[in-house]
């Protein structure tokens, strides 16, 4: 919550790239997407922009990891248990015709498809830190608007207790798929409130492109103060559950990844510590590591929702 004078983005930069974001406020979707910006160095890609979200944390004024980092460094199973093998595979992800079933506890069950994603609500640029169990963090632009949108639409029944998320596992498109490294597909899930909470977010783009694959194109959550892992990548059905669901990380190994998997320096992984992390493009292994925040630094905004629960069992 509070970065050296070093890690905050140069204010004349920060206020260009603002400048930047506000200039291209065009959210009917035909304006939205467009030729990909030159000044992102990266392939055409259609533009995908959101306005500076006003929402309390929602944007760290920490310095944003480089494209070419949070492009080149992911973890995306279905695609190869290798860092850099997603980015060079997961382009099959990228303009799809796609559809989320949003089933399950719900009044109003549907198929929704891309187009309609990004009609449903004004996108937003959130500046979220990304902390990964393993020990990694990354800074990402992401662009997309609260999950609670689409919780809205939906009309979830009272007796909804959880949401489900599921992504593709398509075994011709993804070639993790045919390995058994995991029991897919990949399944994480959320409580309610944690669903609905403003900062949860439904993304779609990053850094004012629509997302790549290797970051889970076309459609995503992002749930800045859980490890990266509870942010399921490529969504295909969202479903309402009474039970809570098991993830994908928690059949493989309960012991390991809890159900709420909260970013928390006072509880370490069964095999290793979780009290600092490595900036990804900081200097590679023999960076100074810094200091993990509790909530990823996200407490001011999530504490609450686990006021009087023991995070050491409900880890
Ligand atoms: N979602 C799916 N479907 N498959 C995965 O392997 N990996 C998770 C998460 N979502 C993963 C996934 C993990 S461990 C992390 S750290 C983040 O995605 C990484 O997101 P990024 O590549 O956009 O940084």
């Amino acid at each position: 919550m509070h970065p050296l004078p070093s890690e905050i983005t140069p204010a004349g930069v920060y206020a260009k790239r603002r400048l930047y974001l506000q200039s291209g406020l065009a959210l009917a979707l035909g304006s939205a997407m467009g030729p990909a910006h030159a000044a992102t160095g990266s392939a055409a890609r259609p533009v995908l922009k959101g306005q500076p979200s006003a929402l309390p944390g929602a944007s760290t004024m920490e310095r944003a990891t480089s494209w070419a980092d949070a492009t080149a460094y992911n973890n995306f199973y279905e695609f190869s248990t290798d860092k850099d093998e997603p980015a060079r595979r997961a382009q099959v992800l990228e303009g799809r015709a796609w559809t989320v079933r949003v089933e399950g506890l719900v009044n109003k069950p549907m198929d929704i498809g891309l187009e309609e994603l990004l009609r449903l609500s004004p996108l937003e640029e959130r500046i979220y830190r990304l902390r990964c169990v393993e020990g990694w963090s990354m800074v990402i632009p992401w662009v997309g608007y609260s999950l609670s949108r689409l919780i809205d639409k939906v009309q979830p029944l009272g007796s909804a207790k959880y949401l489900e998320f599921t992504s593709l596992a398509d075994p011709q498109l993804m070639p993790g798929v045919r390995s058994r490294v995991l029991d897919w597909p990949y399944v994480e899930g959320l409580r309610m409130d944690e669903a609905r909470h403003p900062l949860t977010l439904l993304t779609l783009g990053m850094y004012g492109q629509v997302l790549p694959g290797q970051n889970g194109a076309p459609v995503r959550v992002v749930v800045p103060w859980k490890y990266g892992f509870k942010s399921a990548k490529s969504l295909v059905r969202i479903r309402f559950v009474e039970q809570q669901p098991v993830s994908a990380w928690g059949r493989a190994a309960p012991g390991e990844y809890g159900f709420y998997s909260n970013v928390n320096p006072e509880v370490d992984h069964p095999r290793w510590s979780q009290a600092t992390e490595r900036r990804i493009g900081e200097g590679g292994l023999f960076a100074p590591r810094r200091k993990t925040l509790m909530f990823n630094g996200y407490a001011d905004q999530v504490a609450q929702m686990y006021a009087g629960m023991d995070l050491k069992k409900f880890f």
